[in-house]
């Protein structure tokens, strides 16, 4: 059986036992509709219900939905419309058309006649609340969303692969940005050299690409692209991905300008928060508590501010005072998929409830424990960021710091190692599908 055939069967498995344990009959989820700006007749980019695109790989495809009932073949209702105003879905075509039951509708109203014969009053109904239709209102049972975004955790070999090939995708792209930066590009520049090399336009990235030179490279999630080029090139942060049959890259890399001499530290540093990083991935292991992991590189941001001279206490007491978390103030990742931010990553068990944080970590967005199948990233940051650290200063541990090095340092904004990891099986060393890609000269 191909792979996608074998991912659907496993999600046909999933659906029908979490049907049964929360007492529906058929699952119907609608791929959403395209929104418009206010009072406007300009639509936001369309964004699909990731329970949609988990079934079939279809990613611009508004008005469709797909009917799940134990023992059938899911029926696809899929929506091309007449239209010469835009392009409309192309004819289906790919593996999931023998494997579903297709229906063509040409107006978003007819799909409440193509599943009126699947709807029952035990129909779950899996969407926003503004795709409704006529006998076809999403009522989102939160028991069986929480069976499925649990299963959604551990990722099908047919998922790995759109994953791997996501990463492979965006690695040619981050090596043809860091060519931008290094001959002086402006970020607006980096960000096209990035989207030249990807083959993406901006419409296909899985989350607006971070572009940081200097001192943009402290703003944790930056949101412009400055079209002025620096003055001077010292440092550049690059968080961006790429997406395949909707499954999404998040890889991280911060460089400095080896062009130019006078940035040894912060060259350093860079070096010294890589092997960090590649002793955090070591630490994706099935059955780890992913919470261990964050609170272990907080133990290694303490080893690399004493090891620069930025901060003069032992390792111990800087975790034990707070002093990493101005330096590391997010979470050391999270699960990665159909989603940037995969969905489930709180869940104390496949019946739902909410698995804390550590105290004082407010940031982390994964706080279940490992399984082999999982998809995590793991990005530590070490940032020197001005609204931190005015108020470390004003704290009782100020005197330990050394603020001449963090003002040195500050020019560079901060660093992020970003890798998207696989947890396998029991014993078995993870899978780094970045590193991975990054080692391989495929250009897709
Ligand atoms: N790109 C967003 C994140 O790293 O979580
Ligand atoms: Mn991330
Ligand atoms: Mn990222």
């Amino acid at each position: 059986m191909s792979l996608y055939l074998d991912h659907l069967a496993t999600l046909q498995q999933q659906a029908a036992s979490a049907l049964e344990r929360t007492g529906f009959d058929t699952l119907v989820i609608a791929s959403g509709i395209e929104k418009y700006a206010f009072l406007d007749d300009r639509p936001y980019l369309f964004q699909p219900n990731p329970h949609f695109k988990h079934w079939v790989p279809l990613t611009n495809h508004p008005h469709s939905w797909i009917a799940v009932r134990p023992g059938r073949k899911p029926r696809v209702v899929y929506y091309q419309p007449d239209d010469y105003w835009h392009v409309p879905p192309s004819a289906p075509s790919g593996e999931w058309v023998d494997a579903v039951e297709l229906v063509v509708i040409r107006e978003p109203a007819e799909a409440a006649k193509a599943l009126a014969d699947v709807v029952t009053s035990r129909t779950a109904i899996v969407g926003e609340a503004d795709a409704a239709l006529p006998g076809l209102v999403p009522n989102n049972p939160e028991p069986l969303l929480n069976l499925l975004h649990w299963a959604r955790g551990v990722k099908t070999p047919y998922e790995l692969v759109q994953m791997r090939t996501a990463s492979r995708r965006a690695a040619p792209a981050h090596r043809a940005a860091r060519e931008a930066f290094l001959a002086g590009g402006s970020e607006a520049d980096i960000h096209r050299a990035y989207l030249v090399a990807s083959g993406h336009t901006d419409r296909d990235l899985p989350y607006t690409n971070i572009v940081c030179l200097n001192e943009h490279c402290a703003v944790l999630h930056y949101q412009y692209q400055d079209a002025s080029r620096p003055t001077e090139s010292r440092s550049f942060l690059l968080d961006a991905g790429a997406q395949v049959n909707g499954y999404a890259s998040d890889i991280t890399r911060t460089w400095v300008n080896t062009a130019q001499p006078g940035h040894d530290d912060f060259a350093a540093l860079i070096a010294a928060m890589d092997v960090e990083q590649q002793g955090l991935v070591d630490e994706v292991r099935d059955g780890v508590d992913y919470r261990d992991i964050h609170l272990s590189a907080h133990r290694r941001t303490a080893r690399l501010l004493r090891a620069a001279g930025i901060v003069h206490m032992s390792e111990e007491a800087m975790v034990e005072e707070g002093v990493t978390k101005p330096f590391f103030p997010h979470g050391i990742g999270h699960l990665l998929g159909l989603q940037v931010h995969d969905v489930g990553g709180f869940m104390a068990s496949e019946t739902g409830g909410v698995a804390d944080k550590p105290e004082g970590h407010r940031y982390l967005r994964l706080t279940r424990p490992l399984q082999a199948g999982m998809v995590v990233t793991i990005e530590p940051g070490l940032y020197f960021i001005p609204m931190l650290l005015r108020e470390l200063r004003a704290s009782r541990h100020a005197a330990h710091v050394d603020w001449a090095a963090v003002e040195r340092l500050s020019r560079y904004g901060g660093i992020r190692i970003e890798d998207d990891v696989v947890c396998r099986g029991a014993g078995e060393a993870p899978e780094n599908l970045t590193r991975d890609a990054f080692a391989t000269e495929a250009v897709i």
